[in-house]
């Protein structure tokens, strides 16, 4: 065939690089509907579900015993159930109807049912209902803050940047699971001297992610993964009940933590039964409901190739925000993993969360170049900044981010990166030099930074944790190091582990340790005139953008 120039063209562009697939529905390759999808049903018995979605209790499988039991509303569910889901769907848009009317109905439904629902909202409802479901009034933003070799000066500098620039959670991983301390020490220190308040995590094996929490190196955890098959549950030998002990540890020691699930894992991993994606992910949002948990990272996350192949994938993963949010549950929104090579559809697909604001609208921006970035790069990195607060100043939105100023930044970097050097001297841990906190001050990624000896770092590593080593020795190593204000804000993020304030839903801290949650920061949307709105100094900073003309200067 000849070939035409025009398509020639439009082959070569980025979208053209991305995988799409038409729908599959025997492997689960498909977004919302499913032939194999059940419909919605509740039947009661003495106060106990004998049927859901159709399935008898005999048949049921742990993930529908677990739900059954645990995560509908039981009082309310019969009438929930009975409700028509256009109706539903309505009042989810209808500025007159409340969020509390509203999650009394949701909060009984099932899984097929909240499918049902929100399949019939178009995207622009969706985001409406998303604007006005949300838990916290104000909306805020995650960093991912990660380098390839793992260097501690650097994820400090990276983490005081990500403060100034208005993160309130990051999270950290690692290359080398045996640096794991460091970086969890490091993301720590940094985030308290970039802004104090802002709560840190490590993402790790799940015993060992623990036990840095318990041992006051983390403020939350994320990473605790639900599926929506039995299969999948039973490949990592756990089930919706060894994840809901779990979540009762990190509770226990008083460390804020949500679930992590999205569309398209089922489909990864080979057992999908022939559901949809949204269908399967619906259980895992109510699964977190049942556990106890206050909050969920969804929004497919680290699958999202897969919901983005297929036909309105895009639009099932704002319908999974959505869901978490019908839940009452905080919604930490995915916008992390990239997808495309298209500026253009990534940009898109943020867009669902961003403009009508959810609790985290990225849960992993890459605060580093993507290089860097150890969950296998993010959907937005250190090079978009710019064009992430010009967004926010077009369309007079809060991102979670504002503009800082380069003379700001580089002092947080390099006062992390000295406060670094100071706490390694006071415990013992092999030396910082001078050369490294300057190239951490200046630095982009890690290229820019020196290397370090990763033998002798892993080895102190370890040692650090079998001579047992703890959040407080963290504190101490501070204040004699020099540095009293870090220290004091290290400390103050261990005191709220006992207070416990910030185990309320959707729970951040300002830079005075203030708890902003869903309790005392309740989202009251209900149409203009009502809940978030970007005004007075918040919308002075966010229009502050250092590269604007300036007629007071000219
Ligand atoms: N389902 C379940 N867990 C997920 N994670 C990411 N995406 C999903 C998903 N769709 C979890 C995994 C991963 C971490 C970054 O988040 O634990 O390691
Ligand atoms: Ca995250």
């Amino acid at each position: 065939m000849k070939k035409s120039k025009r398509f020639e063209v439009l082959e070569k562009r980025p979208i053209h690089q991305d995988g799409y697939v038409k729908e599959w529905p025997e492997v689960g390759l498909i977004a919302i509907g499913s032939p194999n999808d059940p419909a919605p049903s509740i039947k009661l018995e003495n106060g106990k579900v004998v049927e859901m979605d159709g399935k008898k209790r005999e048949d049921f499988d742990f993930i529908d015993t677990f739900l059954a039991d645990h995560s509908i509303n039981l009082e309310n569910t019969e009438k929930a159930m009975a409700l028509d889901s256009t109706d539903i769907a309505r009042m989810l848009v209808d500025i007159n109807v409340s969020r509390d009317e509203i999650i009394k109905i949701t909060t009984s439904l099932t899984a097929a049912k909240l499918v049902e629902v929100v399949d019939k909202l178009n995207v622009v409802e969706m985001m409406m209902a998303l604007q006005k479901m949300r838990a916290r009034k104000t909306p805020a933003n995650q960093a991912h803050v990660t380098n390839v070799r793992d260097n501690p000066v650097q994820i400090a500098a990276d983490a005081a940047e990500s403060g100034i620039r208005g993160f309130a959670e990051m999270e950290t991983t690692v290359g080398i699971v045996r640096y794991a301390p460091f970086n969890a020490i490091a993301i720590l220190v940094g985030a308290q001297t970039g802004r104090p308040g802002v709560l840190t995590q490590c993402s790790l094996e799940e015993a060992t992610e623990l036990k840095l929490g318990m041992l006051g190196f983390t403020a939350y955890a994320e990473t605790i993964s639900v599926y929506g098959t039995e299969n999948v549950f039973v490949d990592g030998d756990d089930t919706p009940y060894s994840k809901t002990f779990l979540a009762s540890a990190y509770a226990s020691r008083g460390l804020k933590m949500r679930f992590t699930s999205g569309t398209g894992s089922e489909v990864q991993m080979g057992y999908a039964e022939g559901k949809s994606m949204l269908y399967l992910e619906a259980r895992c949002i109510m699964m977190t409901k049942g556990a106890g948990v206050q909050g969920l990272q969804n929004g497919s996350v680290s699958c999202i190739g897969v919901p983005a192949a297929v036909p309105g994938g895009i639009r099932a993963v704002l319908g999974e925000n959505l869901i978490t949010e019908m839940l009452d549950l905080e919604v930490a929104s995915s916008n992390d993993q990239t997808f495309t090579h298209s500026d253009i559809r990534k940009t898109a697909r943020t867009m669902m969360q961003f403009l009508p604001g959810t609790d985290f609208i990225c849960s992993g921006y890459s605060s580093t170049p993507n290089y860097d970035n150890m969950f296998a790069g993010s959907n937005w990195d250190a090079e978009d900044y710019d064009d992430w607060i010009v967004l926010q100043r077009d369309l007079k939105v809060d991102g979670g981010l504002q503009p800082a100023k380069e003379e700001d930044v580089v002092a947080a970097r390099n006062k992390a990166a000295r406060a670094m050097q100071a706490l390694f001297r006071e415990l013992g841990l092999p030396a910082i030099t001078d050369e490294e906190v300057e190239a951490a001050t200046y630095a982009h990624g890690s290229k820019d930074m020196p290397a370090r000896n990763v033998v002798e770092d892993l080895k102190a590593a370890q040692e650090l944790l079998s001579r047992g080593t703890t959040g407080l020795d963290i504190v101490k190593g501070l204040y004699k190091g020099g540095f009293t204000d870090i220290a004091e804000n290290v400390l103050n993020i261990l005191r709220q582990r006992i207070a416990g304030d910030y185990l309320h839903a959707s729970s951040i801290f300002d830079n005075k340790f203030n708890v902003i949650s869903a309790v005392n920061d309740k989202n009251d949307y209900m149409g203009p005139g009502t809940g978030y709105r970007v005004e007075g100094e918040r919308w002075n900073k966010l229009k502050d953008i250092t590269f604007a003309l300036d007629p007071e200067k000219m």
